[in-house]
């Protein structure tokens, strides 16, 4: 009988991969905290959380638990028409931690959806209102996914060049890296004078598929402050920043200004299973209470707050909120900070940045682009030493789940002073 790996390659298209260039995946047959382990008995540290979903490791004994229990109870129903527990107690404990205290959960399936959910209720509601307010703006190089809706709010790249007559137009301004704030800033007061622009939506402080790219808390304030002043939505997508990612427990928390819209997902679950959440504010969900059914948002999917994954998203929930995972996020600050200290004078490295638990190592390069030749050769010597880092073209980054330690920490930086050493 061929190997997993043998088989799948008969049978499998995967996801970001040149086929091509990649026609094996490594096969792996079980996940323990922060390690995956492959058919061969390999082991590999996750240093990514698996495209930044898992927060606590992998096969979490109490989100497990819950999974199974839920689902020996009830696996799944509809969701029109019907209701469940796993599903209203997780919306009231979200609403009770998200910034901005927003007034309903809208479920969906992954963070794409919820960032279409966003996009549709931004414009119905204008619309809704009898309001001309149709204009979307968003970051230059921002990504919301890969729906139509989302990919036409994410920057233009390598990820939508094939489908850009196909995307909506979008209002993009630069991204406010440091010293282009006020260019940036600037640019978003321009569009938002011309009195059309019905959301501005945005990865607060960490652009993630960009290459890990950081702004400050007070830009986005500004940003937000702006978008209030002029009456426009704001969509915060913390699909990627939220659940204790960039230090605080939602991004959103290190400013004043509250978004109207949240996304979220990946960590959501603890990275166990899909789902995607929208959560907006009272002033959105009365504008599309009516008695005029037109008025309604169109929009479901058939496995919306499907009660085996509210369950995992209960459990994750649990262990997030413990004391004991604020400390292993600060021990992971930390570590990351002494960590940028020892390497960000060297001289292959343009920069060293780091939010909270997520640090990224950008190269020197003239022709910084996601293909970078670069990138296969970081990922295959992080692969030889057994740590899953998938560089973004010339940027390495560490998003660890929250209970890798200290030595599994120290064997990562070890291991990128070693790749550092030989270049
Ligand atoms: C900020 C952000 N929004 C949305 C998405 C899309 O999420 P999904 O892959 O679950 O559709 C991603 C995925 O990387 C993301 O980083």
């Amino acid at each position: 009988m061929p190997n997993i790996r043998e088989r799948d390659r008969e049978v499998i298209w995967h996801p970001y991969t040149p086929m091509k260039a990649w026609p094996e995946a490594i096969a792996i047959v079980k996940g323990e905290g922060v390690w995956l382990i492959d058919e061969d008995g390999n082991r590999y540290i996750d240093a990514i959380s698996s495209w930044w979903v898992n927060l606590h490791g992998h096969s979490h004994p109490h989100i497990a638990q819950k999974v199974s229990e839920q689902a020996a109870v009830l696996e799944h129903c509809i969701f029109a028409g019907f209701t469940h527990e796993p599903a209203v107690r997780l919306a009231e404990r979200l609403l009770e931690i998200l910034p901005g205290k927003p007034s309903k959960i809208f479920y969906s399936d992954n963070g794409s959806t919820a960032a279409e959910v966003a996009i549709k209720m931004s414009l119905q509601y204008w619309n809704n209102k009898g309001l001309k307010k149709k204009r979307l703006v968003a970051l230059q190089n921002a990504y919301h996914g890969d729906t139509f809706g989302a990919m036409a709010v994410s920057g233009r790249s390598v990820f939508t060049e094939a489908f850009t007559d196909f995307l909506f137009d979008v209002a993009f301004i630069p991204f406010p890296g440091t010293g282009n704030e006020a260019a940036s800033i600037a640019a978003l007061e321009t569009l938002l004078q011309q009195g059309d622009v019905a959301a501005f939506i945005a990865e607060p402080l960490v652009q993630g598929s960009a290459g890990m790219c950081m702004y400050s808390p007070a830009t986005l304030d500004a940003f937000f402050g702006l978008c209030k002043k002029y009456n426009a939505l704001i969509i915060a997508d913390e699909v990627m920043t939220g659940f204790g990612r960039t230090g605080s427990l939602f991004a959103c928390d290190q400013i004043r200004t509250a978004p109207d819209m949240v996304t979220l997902s990946k960590g959501l679950t603890g990275g166990a299973m899909p789902l995607g959440v929208t959560a907006c504010s009272q002033e959105i969900f009365d504008a599309f209470y009516d008695d005029d059914r037109t008025k309604m948002l169109y929009h479901g999917h058939s496995f919306t707050a499907n009660p085996t994954i509210c369950a995992a998203a209960l459990a994750s929930l649990d262990l997030l909120l413990q004391d004991s995972c604020t400390e292993s996020r600060a021990r992971i600050v930390k570590a990351h900070k002494a960590f940028a200290q020892t390497i960000s004078t060297h001289r292959a490295i343009a920069e060293v940045r780091q939010t909270g638990t997520i640090i990224a190592i950008e190269f020197k390069t003239d022709t910084p682009s996601y293909h970078h030749s670069m990138r296969d050769v970081m990922y295959r010597f992080f692969i030889s030493k057994k740590i899953v880092l998938r560089p973004i073209g010339n940027v390495i980054y560490l998003l660890p789940p929250y209970c890798i330690s200290n030595e599994e920490l120290e064997y990562v930086y070890a291991s990128i002073r070693e790749f550092l050493e030989q270049l």
